[in-house]
């Protein structure tokens, strides 16, 4: 992957880069997404090699962290490699999409991977209640969960499969992990594919590769700037990366908007994910003409493998758009992202960079994964918040628990 930034970035700042990466390296030891890209994976391969064909789907239950991640990459790739087998997420309370998933599957020829770190997620357990009243034979489940979780005694008990999360990684950085690895592999994604993607950027940054400075200077920029350019934009040039982008909107959001760590002030850089062209019909005005509150990163895709191509026709009355003829679509949405950032960087004072990916497989997702994981922990360092924690989503759960007790009373009398 190759990233442009088109913003004057401080090459002066040596000494507060040198402490960056120094504090990133003592992570290592405590945090356990650092070195996923360098697992074994047979434990995972050996599993899914144990499915029969008739499994058609793979059905996962969790939310956030613990299906984002697999949904960005089984989307993303889905147009150019047909899955082996179909994966579905229930990630969602709202009846009518629980419906209309189960209208979709036949219960026997589906596996269902119910994720839950914590073991005690309420979307997750409420929802495999529901299926597990309909389908309880414990081989049609594999849990992923923490060691001795409530879930894992659970399984444990009805004698299902059970993975584990590695020691301290995070569910929004889990993606790497059995958690999303094993939805992927069994949908025939080559995780080692992945992995190796991951890994190159992994060790460009830890090595003294080009990515180490541009990731140093831009999560620099982003700290320093957090309060003027208090949101980011991130415009995707692919359908392919619309789920891509909503992985890096819990990312960014639950891991940098925070109280911080030394002090009372509240911060955080605010993602929004967009799609292009699409968004250049929508949103592209806000930035253009909007407040100066926004940094945009354009992801693009260098080649898209494909030649469909705008047929050599001219239609009476739209003459004007003979220029179309014989372009292939890639060449245009590659123009029309050039044309898109060549208009902003006249603005000056929006900062803008460029992300460019190979193409779409395996490779270029695991390197979009790790480069993202890694700028949030550097933005998190310079801007003091504990990255891996979420403290703001745990009101809202006492409450609701609270509002369940009620209401079980209440139905009883
Ligand atoms: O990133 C996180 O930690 C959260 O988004 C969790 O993934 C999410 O709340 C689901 O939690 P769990 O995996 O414990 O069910």
């Amino acid at each position: 992957m190759k990233n442009k930034i088109h913003f004057k970035v401080c090459e002066r700042q040596v000494k507060e880069k040198k402490q960056l990466f120094t504090a990133i390296e003592n992570e290592c030891s405590s945090i356990g997404y650092y070195d996923l890209p360098v697992q074994n994976v047979d434990s995972i391969l050996n599993y899914t090699d144990t499915f029969e064909q008739e499994i058609e789907n793979i059905v996962v239950l969790g939310i956030g962290g613990s299906s984002l991640g697999a949904k960005a990459i089984y989307e993303f790739l889905k147009p150019v490699k047909l899955p082996i087998r179909n994966l579905y997420f229930f990630e969602s309370t709202d009846p009518l999409n629980i419906m209309e998933i189960l209208s979709k599957i036949e219960l026997e020829k589906s596996h269902f991977l119910v994720i839950s770190k914590s073991g005690t997620t309420v979307e997750t357990i409420s929802v495999f209640k529901y299926l597990y009243e309909k389908e309880a034979n414990p081989s049609s489940y594999t849990f992923i969960t923490d060691e001795d979780s409530d879930l894992d005694k659970f399984a444990q008990e009805i004698g299902s499969k059970v993975f584990y999360l590695p020691a301290n990684v995070g569910g929004r950085f889990s993606v790497l992990s059995v958690v999303g690895l094993l939805p992927l592999a069994l949908c025939g994604v080559a995780i080692k594919e992945l992995l190796r993607g991951s890994n190159a950027v992994k060790e460009s940054f830890f090595n003294d590769g080009y990515l180490k400075e541009t990731l140093l200077n831009k999560a620099i920029f982003y700290a320093k700037y957090h309060t003027t350019y208090n949101i980011n934009c991130l415009f995707a040039y692919s359908e392919t990366l619309r789920y891509f982008t909503e992985w890096y909107v819990q990312l960014w959001g639950e891991s940098l908007g925070k109280k911080q760590r030394h002090s009372a002030f509240h911060v955080g850089v605010t993602p929004i994910g967009l799609i292009g062209p699409k968004d250049q019909h929508s949103f592209l005005q806000l930035i253009v003409e909007g407040t100066r509150d926004k940094s945009v990163t354009f992801i693009k895709i260098e080649d898209f493998e494909n030649e469909l191509t705008v047929p050599n026709l001219t239609l009476p009355h739209l003459e004007s758009l003979d220029i179309l003829n014989k372009i292939t679509f890639h060449d245009l949405i590659t123009m029309q992202s050039d044309s898109v950032i060549e208009a902003l960087k006249e603005q000056e004072d929006i900062p803008l960079d460029e992300i460019l990916i190979k193409r779409v497989d395996e490779e270029s997702i695991g390197e979009l994964i790790y480069y993202y994981e890694l700028l949030t922990s550097l933005v998190g360092q310079l801007i003091d918040v504990d990255t891996y924690n979420q403290p703001g989503v745990e009101s809202g759960k006492i409450i609701l628990k609270e509002k369940l007790k009620n209401y079980q009373y209440k139905g009883k009398k």
